[in-house]
């Protein structure tokens, strides 16, 4: 047979996808952290995945899906939480815009699968399926083997069980709970997002009417998170909006890095934190680095991190800022507090072992 008469449509997405394949896998596997720090790799969207000196990885909105992938009819769910807030009905132009960076069927070891809320894109059935299907383990605080738990606010766990995960897997979890695994403390904090206070059960003509409700369950269906590690604490914000609240998180614990979804909201939409809004959650956490995520992945809401640099230079001096921005890449890994330092990421370049071979080339001056 030809090379021609092998291909086909599967045999080409089965040999490219996801585009890393296991490599991020393996750099997590095999990355020893050194006491007194965290390891933390961006998966993209708000998914990052943590690994401490004890041995310690969590997952935090771990998702595998992606957005449009056809043009189809054009057209909304009336019920959709963007139609909801802003009356639109045109369908919303969202394509993932970064590869996969893991494969979540490569995962060997998680001693918790967290999630911040349960909108599509912060949830994966998929690594639900494997971790449950290959039986993978933790230890308790007794150092019993245990279920690998799944921890999320309750719209989270019902999701988790709908699709089947068993309910004695689940822990549900509101602002002030507090979870100890292996070297790690995680607290559920209050969300600060409104996208998914108008989130509504149903979709389509029978949608939940909201006008004049006062809705009270922001508890029940999204959670910022502190991760308490050896190497400092890490504040999640999940997608929460911009709240003054955060001034109050920021004086109940000390807060060391902290994830902000930021975003470039399309006219009539108001979602993700603007530059502004990155700035001021991190001044009022206090914390000494914030880093902007989420906006890698919906097309339409890319921005550009350069202008959190820019408002930042410009504002950092009068108002004395404790911290400094750091800007990521999906795939990329951070080390608090080495990294501390650190403004940017950039991949590694390689070639570090240049002319330790002997080349091959017709001469010298060639190069
Ligand atoms: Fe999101």
């Amino acid at each position: 047979m030809s090379k021609i008469d092998k291909i086909s449509r599967e045999s080409w997405i089965m040999s490219t996808f996801p585009e890393w394949g296991t490599w991020l896998n393996e750099e997590i596997e095999n990355e020893e952290v050194k006491p007194g720090t965290v390891a933390m790799w961006w998966l993209g969207c708000t998914g990052i995945w943590f690994k401490t000196p004890g041995g310690c990885n969590i997952s935090v909105d771990l998702w595998c899906g992606n957005g449009k992938r056809t043009h189809g009819d054009g057209r909304m769910k009336v019920g959709h939480q963007m139609a909801n807030m802003c009356g639109a009905r045109a369908m919303q132009p969202n394509l993932r815009a970064v590869p996969f960076v893991i494969d979540p069927f490569a995962v060997k070891q998680v001693d918790a699968v967290l999630a911040t809320h349960y909108h599509q894109d912060h949830m994966s059935a998929e690594y639900a399926a494997h971790v449950i299907k290959s039986g993978l383990t933790t230890v308790d605080e007794n150092g019993k083997e245990i279920p690998v738990p799944f921890i999320g606010p309750k719209k989270s766990v019902e999701l988790w069980q709908k699709w089947g995960v068993p309910a004695d897997r689940c822990i549900t979890v509101k602002p002030g709970d507090s979870i100890k695994i292996k070297d790690v403390e995680i607290i559920a904090l209050d969300s600060f997002d409104r996208t998914c206070i108008v989130t509504t059960d149903s979709q389509g003509p029978d949608r939940e009417e909201l006008t004049g409700k006062c809705p009270t369950d922001m508890d029940d269906k999204a959670v910022n998170y502190l991760i308490k590690t050896p190497g400092g604490n890490i504040y999640h914000s999940g997608d929460s909006h911009y709240s003054i609240y955060f001034a109050k998180h920021g004086k109940d614990y000390d807060v060391d890095v902290a994830f902000g979804s930021y975003g470039e909201n399309p006219v009539g939409m108001a979602d993700k934190m603007t530059s502004c809004d990155i700035l001021r959650m991190a001044e009022a956490l206090r914390c000494k680095v914030v880093i902007p995520i989420h906006y890698d992945v919906w097309t339409n809401f890319m921005a550009d991190v350069n202008e959190i640099k820019v408002l930042y230079d410009m504002k950092k001096d009068r108002l004395e800022y404790g911290f400094h921005p750091f800007f990521w890449e999906v795939g990329g890994k951070y080390v608090y507090p080495t990294d501390q330092e650190k403004r940017a990421y950039h991949h590694r370049r390689g070639f570090e072992d240049c002319f330790e071979a002997p080349q091959n080339i017709p001469f010298r001056s060639l190069l």
